[in-house]
Parts: C-alpha cells; sequence; structure tokens
C-alpha cells in the first residue's frame, strides 16, 4: 500500500514538472534522477582525488573498483543521438587500509581522438551516423557516402575478463586492454584471433577461469551466432586473446537478417542463446551510410516469429536437436541459470513489446533500458508514467533437458512462468 501511494506522489510531481513535458532528447532528462547522470556530460578526474566514507570499510578490502559507461555526448557543436553512442569513461575506486580515492579516465579510443582532433562527431556510433566532412570539396562528401559504417571502438559497456586481465567491451570486435593502476589502454581485435566480426560485452567466466562468449560471423554463405571459449590463463605476460577457439556456429534462419542479442545464459553444462524477434537488417545496416541513417534504424522487431532458445552443450560444443520455442520476447540481460532436477531454469528480464529494443533516442526508451526488472511475469505488464509504454519483468523459462530419453518432437514449446 505504501509503495502505490509513493508513486502517486512521484507521478504527480512529475505531472507538475514543467521539464518532464518539454523531453525530446535522451540528455533532457530532468525529473527522471535515476537516469540524469548517466546521460550527462562529464569531465574526466585523471588525478586520484579523496572521497568521503560513509560507514566503515574493513581493512581487508583492497583493490581497485572499476567501472565503464558513457560520460561525453557532445563534440564541438555534435551531439550524439542516443545514450548508447557516449564517449567511454573509465572509473577507478582505488581501496586501501579503509579509504577509497577515485580517478576517471576518457578511453583513448580511435572515435574519441579522431572526433576531438576533428571538434566534431567523426565515426558514427549505434544511434548516430556521421555526416560528410564540411573540409572535403563536394566531390569527396559525395564519396564519403558509399563508404559503409565501420565498427566504433568506443568500449562504453562493461569491464569484462579474460586470462586475469581487464578489458573494456562494447559489441565490435574491438576491445581495449586496460591496466587497473594506470588506467592506460591496448587496442585487441577479436577477428585476429578467431573469424568473428564481434563479440558481446557481457562474457561468463568458469571457477578455472575459462571464459564463454557469443559473437556474429558474416559469410558468404550467411550469418552465424558463435559460442566463443577463451582458455583460463596466459602462456606468455604480454599475450591476450592467444588459444581463443570458436566452439559452435549457429546458422542465422533468415541469412540476412540476424538476432540481435546482448547478452547470453550459461550454466554448469550448457551455453543458452536466447534467440529473439529482434533482427539485424544487415542490408540496411550496410547502405545505412548512404542513405544517412544509423545502425540503430536498422534493428527490427518482428512479433511474427517465436523466440528460439538454442542448447549448447559447452563441454562437447554440440548443439542440441530440442528447439525450444516460445512467444515473442525481447531481452537484453539474463539473471540467472542453473540446472535442477532434469531442467535447465533461467531467470531473464524480458518484455513482449520489443519497441525498447529499435529506434530510440528518448530518455523514456533509456529509462526503460536501464530501469531495473520487475517481477511479476510478461503479459502483465504495466505502463509507467516515466517509463513509457511498456517495463522489462523477471520471467523463468524452464526448459526439459531429455538426458538421452527418446523424444516425440524436437520442438518443445515453453511456457514463461512468472518469477515470483
Ligand atoms: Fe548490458
Amino acid at each position: 500500500m505504501d509503495t502505490v501511494k509513493h508513486q502517486k506522489k512521484n507521478t504527480s510531481a512529475l505531472k507538475k514538472s514543467k521539464s518532464v513535458k518539454n523531453i525530446n532528447h535522451y540528455t533532457n532528462v530532468h525529473g527522471l534522477p535515476s537516469i540524469e547522470k548517466i546521460v550527462s556530460s562529464v569531465e574526466d578526474t585523471p588525478r586520484p582525488i579523496s572521497t568521503q566514507i560513509v560507514g566503515t570499510i574493513p581493512e581487508w578490502i583492497k583493490g581497485n573498483f572499476l567501472r565503464n559507461g558513457p560520460g561525453k555526448f557532445e563534440i564541438g557543436n555534435h551531439k550524439f543521438n542516443h545514450w548508447f553512442d557516449g564517449m567511454a569513461l573509465m572509473h577507478q575506486f582505488k581501496i586501501s587500509n579503509g579509504q577509497v580515492t577515485y580517478k576517471s579516465r576518457f578511453l583513448s579510443s580511435d572515435s574519441y581522438q579522431t572526433n576531438k582532433e576533428h571538434n566534431r562527431i567523426a565515426i558514427s556510433e549505434f544511434g548516430t551516423v556521421t555526416m560528410p566532412d564540411p573540409c572535403k570539396n563536394v566531390f569527396q562528401r559525395f564519396l564519403s557516402r558509399f563508404e559503409s559504417h565501420k565498427p566504433t571502438d568506443n568500449a562504453n559497456v562493461s569491464f569484462v575478463t579474460y586470462k586475469g586481465d581487464y578489458y573494456v567491451s562494447t559489441e565490435t570486435n574491438i576491445m581495449h586492454k586496460v591496466d587497473p593502476d594506470t588506467l592506460e589502454t591496448e587496442k585487441v581485435d577479436w577477428s585476429k584471433f578467431i573469424a568473428v566480426n564481434g563479440a558481446t560485452a557481457h562474457p561468463h567466466t568458469e571457477p578455472d577461469g575459462t571464459t564463454y562468449n557469443m559473437g556474429n560471423s558474416y559469410t558468404s554463405k550467411g550469418s552465424y551466432y558463435n559460442i566463443i571459449q577463451v582458455p583460463p590463463t596466459k602462456k606468455t605476460e604480454d599475450e591476450t586473446l592467444e588459444g581463443a577457439t570458436v566452439l559452435c556456429s549457429i546458422p542465422s534462419v533468415d541469412k540476412t537478417k540476424p538476432s540481435y542479442y546482448h547478452s547470453f545464459a550459461m550454466s554448469e553444462n550448457y551455453v543458452v542463446f536466447i534467440e529473439q524477434p529482434i533482427k539485424l537488417d544487415l542490408l540496411k545496416i550496410v547502405t545505412g551510410k548512404l542513405r544517412g541513417k544509423s545502425i540503430s534504424d536498422s534493428i527490427l522487431w518482428d512479433p511474427k516469429l517465436n523466440t528460439i532458445f538454442h542448447l549448447i552443450h559447452k563441454h562437447s560444443g554440440k548443439v542440441s536437436s530440442i528447439k525450444y520455442l516460445a512467444k515473442p520476447l525481447s531481452t537484453f540481460h539474463q539473471i540467472n541459470a542453473f540446472e535442477e532436477d532434469g531442467f535447465l531454469i533461467i531467470d531473464l528480464c524480458a518484455s513482449d513489446d520489443g519497441q525498447f529494443a529499435t529506434s530510440i533516442n528518448s530518455p523514456e526508451r533509456a529509462s526503460i533500458q536501464l530501469g531495473s526488472c520487475k517481477v511479476g511475469g510478461l503479459g502483465n505488464q504495466r505502463h509507467h508514467p516515466t517509463r513509457g509504454k511498456t517495463s522489462q519483468e523477471a520471467v523463468r523459462p524452464c526448459l526439459p533437458l531429455h538426458h538421452g530419453a527418446p523424444l516425440e518432437s524436437h520442438v518443445q514449446v515453453l511456457m514463461l512462468s512468472r518469477l515470483e
């Protein structure tokens, strides 16, 4: 009851707020304090500063707490169109003897350096397409339209680890290895080690350090979803992704429209890839610059399609012949996955409205993407006054494992139970 009252109070406060009515860009989020600071530009803090501590930090906690995210949304007179596009800012909280110092540093990516040099957005990002350089002559400007989008190295999504080293990652083929003390970086290209065009920013790591990830490859035969395995340790001090292998490749049902995925699930024995009806239209992406369209303009939601859960055995690389089908849903993040009593149980944040993942730059959409995952189940979604039409809910698909048992059908339809 208190919660309802609290929500009503917030809603009326928002209605009174003039700035909420005038929202037309994701950085104009006054009245949405949950995301206001996340989509604001800041200066970096390269020299460590002291912090004020509330409570006590145990003496035994020692090390660097690292985070990244977008930190700069304007270059010169240009603004990025999407909150995914801000220039990567790395944060370090150094904890020692019960004290914490903070410093931050913009990632010295090619995107950041090129934009800085030209004092304008010179490299396209997910939701922002660059305009031809005004310094070029008319003919050069015309020709530059025929270039396709180059993958960005603006790794602003997450810190990840491979073989005990730290990296910042986005979803392209480029990551940056980070010195956790100095925040200095070195570029690392997945495609120099394995035949993939990118990898997610949310790998999973086994207790022994072996890391699994997923990445797409685009070949003349079509698009493939690849399961990647990276060994747990380095053989030499300066190596990066040496020894990485593709455990298996799953062909996309539609060769030119593979599904978009931001992450995947992993249990003790399986990787679970969720092929959702959010589609990347490769033809539109390739011709995007010519048409003045960004990558986000080439992402489609097709609610006529099912969601397919693919099970891959981690140790053999074998893909299960059973295709687990569920109703159309869109998911960015999974919460947990485990095997119990002959089932593989996944907890995930999902929505049955794919609009939150498609072409968007409004603060309401940014709020949905950043918003927490509510308990309650699909089909029970609520209109949220500050988050647009729908928000994400926690659901629990349970996949029967059928170890060695004969099957009547190789298609299993899943009910998505609510996570209570
Ligand atoms: Fe994420």
